[in-house]
């Protein structure tokens, strides 16, 4: 139970009315450490004075705190809110229990091992992966994450773009300009785009190479060997692009199953839905799922000439899904540019009654822009692929390493600048709100000042690095006494509530930005107070404080998938 969690149960046993309330931590402290409506909401429904009320609930929340407890003093406010302040002591006692727990500190066992699935990454094969796909990866990760330490199961799934028309194309293509099968075993992902378009281009020019490309797709889907045996190569050449990426995102999945697996039920899907009457065929041959009833416009699952589709074999994912795992929840992590189709997958879904609507998550984010806020280009003006930029933000950061500490091994540096670039380069996508579009500021983002990942690294190393210097002794919390520390101890009890809002709402910037605030707290303390030259029993607290707010740091970051170092 988080404090939070405490605060709520004990407020609700002071009504027996069952009414819908609010504890949130203020922003300004003079209003408390916790605050709650629960007497403007219960005022409203028994129409009675609030501030009336709120003295009652005050009076009962007293007789209810017995010594030893963790409120210390309540205040009422106009129109009728009540102010908590938590108790010294009770921060004091918290500060063990963090040291205790260490990197399990934030962890709950609310999932109950539920299943939830994340749908996430998902690049196209054929194609280098781009920097909308890293967008997914990197977030997709975080929630895996955040939801496995609530306790969780987690399913990762990347569900790689392998199937699908624009195969025919690349099958013809291959077929035209490399003859040689055996030659395709050496083709590159940035070969592989330049063939699809090529054929492309002459398809613009030769509409009859539509139809070769569409002949090539059908053989495929026959089990044409010739044509599975491209397909083959070509995705495994892919994939073994995708995953040198996740290898230095560190990113894991436990599935890579793509939509290609699911090849064999797309005819039966479309039947079932027709069975059930979910689906109608129009004239022109098309099968639909009509959605008026939710204002969306029909979702098509089987094109007139027999061809099934994206949304197709979505169906039949989510189908398998669901009888494999029962999930709770899967969260498809996704760009906005797909809202509204998610939005027909999901009330079809839904239809099909596969799984309820309220358990399937589009968890959507924006583009990635450059400093003028422009699409991320190349200077050809060419769209910028993921290993583009994980290897731009890698050197720069090595270029930074090595004005700082020009005396650091190669080995150390090359390591470092691997862990602060990416690290950058998560959170600078992390910590911005995800619906909106990023932007990609070189210098801020690897800034050593200011909210980015390297600042919080370096913030933590600092810590560390005081921590390292001593011996961890027997402490005494009572020592910790000034504003600043009680300040900082209730910044760190509130880590499990954090991470479990940020998991129950998807809003990964909440904990990046709690984690800034941290940092921020934690220099502005070793800066005004002393540490190591504190007397004893101060001194010895202090650590204990410090070594405290180092494991929440962690903690977090590593929620973010980003990694610490000790020294930098
Ligand atoms: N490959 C798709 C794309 O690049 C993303 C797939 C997302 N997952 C899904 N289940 N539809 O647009």
């Amino acid at each position: 139970m988080t404090v939070k969690d405490e605060i709520k149960s004990l407020i609700s046993k002071t009504t027996r009315e069952k009414v819908e309330f609010i504890v949130e931590t203020p922003e300004i402290r003079n209003y408390g450490d916790y605050a709650t409506n629960i007497a403007l909401v219960l005022a409203k429904k028994l129409k009675k004075d609030p501030i009336q009320i709120a003295e009652e609930i005050k009076f009962k929340l007293i007789s209810f705190l017995k010594k030893g407890d963790i409120i210390e003093k309540i205040e009422i406010v106009k129109p009728g809110f009540i102010n908590l302040f938590l108790k010294p002591d009770f921060l004091q006692k918290e500060l063990k229990s963090i040291l205790k727990q260490d990197n399990k500190f934030g962890s709950q066992d609310i999932g109950g091992n539920k299943n939830v699935i994340i749908d996430y990454s998902s690049p196209n094969v054929a194609k280098p992966m781009h920097v909308g796909h890293l967008r997914s990866t990197i977030i997709g990760q975080a929630i895996y994450n955040l939801y496995k330490f609530l306790g969780y199961k987690t399913i990762g799934d990347n569900h790689l773009g392998d199937w699908g028309t624009q195969f025919g194309i690349m099958i013809a293509g291959c077929k035209k300009y490399k003859p040689n099968i055996s030659n395709l075993e050496k083709i590159t992902t940035d070969e592989m785009l330049n063939i699809y378009v090529k054929f492309n281009r002459e398809i613009g020019e030769n509409p009859d190479l539509q139809e070769v490309a569409k002949q090539e797709f059908k053989k495929l889907e026959d089990g044409d060997r010739e044509n599975r045996e491209i397909w083959r190569i070509l995705r495994r050449k892919s994939l073994e692009d995708f995953n040198k990426i996740y290898e230095i995102l560190k990113i894991k999945f436990d599935f890579i199953l793509g939509e290609s697996f699911y090849e064999e039920h797309l005819k039966e899907e479309v039947q079932h839905a027709l069975k059930k009457k979910v689906a109608v065929t129009n004239s022109d041959g098309s099968i639909i799922i009509p959605l008026d009833e939710f204002n969306l416009i029909p979702f098509l699952i089987q094109k007139s000439d027999g061809a099934t589709l994206y949304g197709t074999r979505d169906l039949a994912t989510i189908r398998e899904r669901v009888k494999k795992f029962k999930p709770e929840k899967i969260v498809y992590v996704i760009g906005n540019e797909q809202a509204f189709y998610l939005q027909q997958f999901f009330r079809a879904a839904e239809l099909l009654g596969y799984i309820s609507y309220n358990k399937l998550f589009h968890i959507k984010f924006g583009l990635v822009l450059d400093e003028n806020h422009k699409k991320l280009a190349t200077r050809e003006g060419r769209v910028v692929s993921a290993e583009e930029l994980i290897n731009k933000v890698i050197e720069l950061a090595e270029k930074i390493i090595k004005e700082k500490n020009p005396k650091l091994p190669d080995k150390e540096r090359e390591r470092a600048a691997k862990i602060i670039g990416i690290g950058a380069l998560k959170y600078n996508d992390l910590s911005q709100n995800r619906q909106t579009d990023i932007v990609f500021d070189w210098a801020k983002m690897l800034s050593f000042e200011g909210n980015s990942g390297p600042y919080l690294q370096y913030t933590y190393v600092r810590l560390a690095s005081i921590i390292r210097k001593t011996k961890l002794t027997d402490f005494n919390p009572k020592f910790l006494k000034e504003e600043k520390e009680i300040g900082i101890l209730k910044e760190l009890i509130r880590f499990p509530e954090i991470v479990r809002e940020t998991a129950e709402n998807f809003q990964i910037n909440n904990l990046a930005n709690y984690l800034f605030k941290l940092a921020n707290s934690m220099n502005s303390f070793y800066e005004s107070l002393p540490v190591l030259k504190a007397e004893e029993n101060i001194k010895s607290a202090r650590l204990a404080l410090i070594k405290a707010a180092s494991i929440v740091l962690r903690n977090g970051l590593n929620l973010l998938g980003i990694e610490t170092l000790d020294k930098m």
